[in-house]
């Protein structure tokens, strides 16, 4: 039986449930429930808080990716990193595309742009990096390669809202980024994605293929999908968004307490916290440093969970050792890094409002489990 849980791994920012019950309402009494204002304005806010020209909401990070891949109409090879959350692959294949894994860096487990450069060929339709945890990809390097070969940058930003790389905001890299609007996100409407570029074609492709494929003149243009987000959905995201400021501030103060309480915890080792970026912690990572040894990650998960504290693995094991994606390498296929990371990650809870004393409380068992 699992224990109870009393510390959990996310839980999205508390609104003013009187604030969004009456937008709620007011929709639910209309006869507009989709395709209305609301998804608009939240729209019309993305794009502004990011600096972008364009943000068109979707069902999904996963439908977005997945759209943006097939306004390339190509058939070839995306590259995308070994280490990360699997759904990148799953946009990749659905669009008719190959994923071709890569290593990442060492440190962010983010993908290593020498190992991208080393992969393009002929095939090569687009890079796909993802931002894992909220730490922004190596955007100056991946963009020149992008530049260089004439390759779409395509960015998984998924758990980037927010997220500064030279002082720019995520959302404006590449061709186009898409975010993720799940519970355990920095910006959640309870599902959903949004796709942001400066790209006027993209955009446009975007928000018919949400719809279908389907052009003003009602005509199909090309076999999209359904996949627009309900009023329902943007008024939560609106909300949410309204209160970045706040959201980032706690995560961020929540993020540098854990620093500080593993501060010297000789077992571990964290992504480190650089001057020319500010992640947006979306999950907080812990790396343990035993090799390979799954088998000591797993008694510290287990020693969190009898604690009440809901952990996880992300992300084990890496993307091309799931059953989905196997057939898409060779027998023994393995990137070094990417196995090292996906043995040996944490990720613990982390959410707006989390108290120091919880941390503290977390912070202590992996000390106990890891100082050497
Ligand atoms: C990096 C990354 N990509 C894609 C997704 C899928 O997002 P969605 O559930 O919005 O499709 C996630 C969800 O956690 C993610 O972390």
């Amino acid at each position: 039986m699992k224990n109870k849980i009393l510390i959990p791994f996310s839980k999205p920012f508390q609104l003013d449930y009187a604030v969004v019950g009456k937008k709620l309402v007011k929709v639910l009494k209309s006869s507009k429930w989709s395709k209305g204002k609301y998804v608009e304005e939240f729209e019309r806010s993305f794009a502004k808080y990011l600096g972008v020209r364009y943000a068109i909401a979707v069902s999904s990070c996963t439908s977005g990716l997945t759209l943006i891949l097939a306004s390339l109409d190509k058939a070839g090879e995306v590259i995308v990193p070994g280490f990360a959350f699997p759904a990148v692959a799953n946009a990749v294949i659905w669009s008719g595309l190959k994923p071709v894994f890569v290593d990442v860096d060492p440190i962010y487990g983010n993908i290593d742009p020498l190992q991208v450069e080393r992969a393009v060929s002929k095939k090569t339709v687009a890079i796909l990096p993802v931002c894992n945890y909220g730490f922004p990809a190596d955007f100056d390097k991946l963009e020149k390669i992008s530049k260089k070969y004439h390759i779409p940058l395509i960015v998984d930003s998924a758990q980037s809202f927010g997220t500064l790389y030279k002082g720019k905001k995520c959302g404006g890299f590449g061709n186009a980024e898409v975010f993720s609007l799940s519970p355990s996100k920095i910006i959640t409407s309870a599902e959903g994605g949004v796709v942001t570029t400066n790209n006027k074609k993209i955009a446009e492709f975007i928000r018919k293929g949400r719809n279908y494929g389907k052009a003003d003149n009602e005509l199909f243009q090309y076999a999209g999908l359904s996949c627009r987000l309900s009023e329902f959905h943007s008024i939560v995201g609106l909300e949410t968004l309204k209160k970045i400021r706040q959201i980032l501030k706690s995560r961020t103060e929540i993020a540098r307490k854990y620093y500080d309480d593993l501060k010297g915890c000789s077992g571990i080792t964290l992504p480190v916290l650089a001057d020319n970026m500010k992640p947006s912690f979306n999950f907080f990572v812990v790396y343990l440093c035993s090799g390979r040894s799954v088998s000591r990650r797993d008694r510290v998960l287990k020693d969190l969970d009898a604690n009440g504290i809901e952990a996880r693995n992300l992300f084990y094991p890496p993307v091309y050792k799931h059953p989905a994606f196997k057939q898409y390498t060779s027998l023994g296929f393995q990137l070094k890094v990417c196995e090292k990371l996906a043995s040996q990650c944490i990720t613990l809870p982390l959410y707006p409002g989390m108290s120091g004393k919880n941390v503290r409380k977390i912070s202590n068992i992996i000390k106990k489990n890891c100082n050497h």
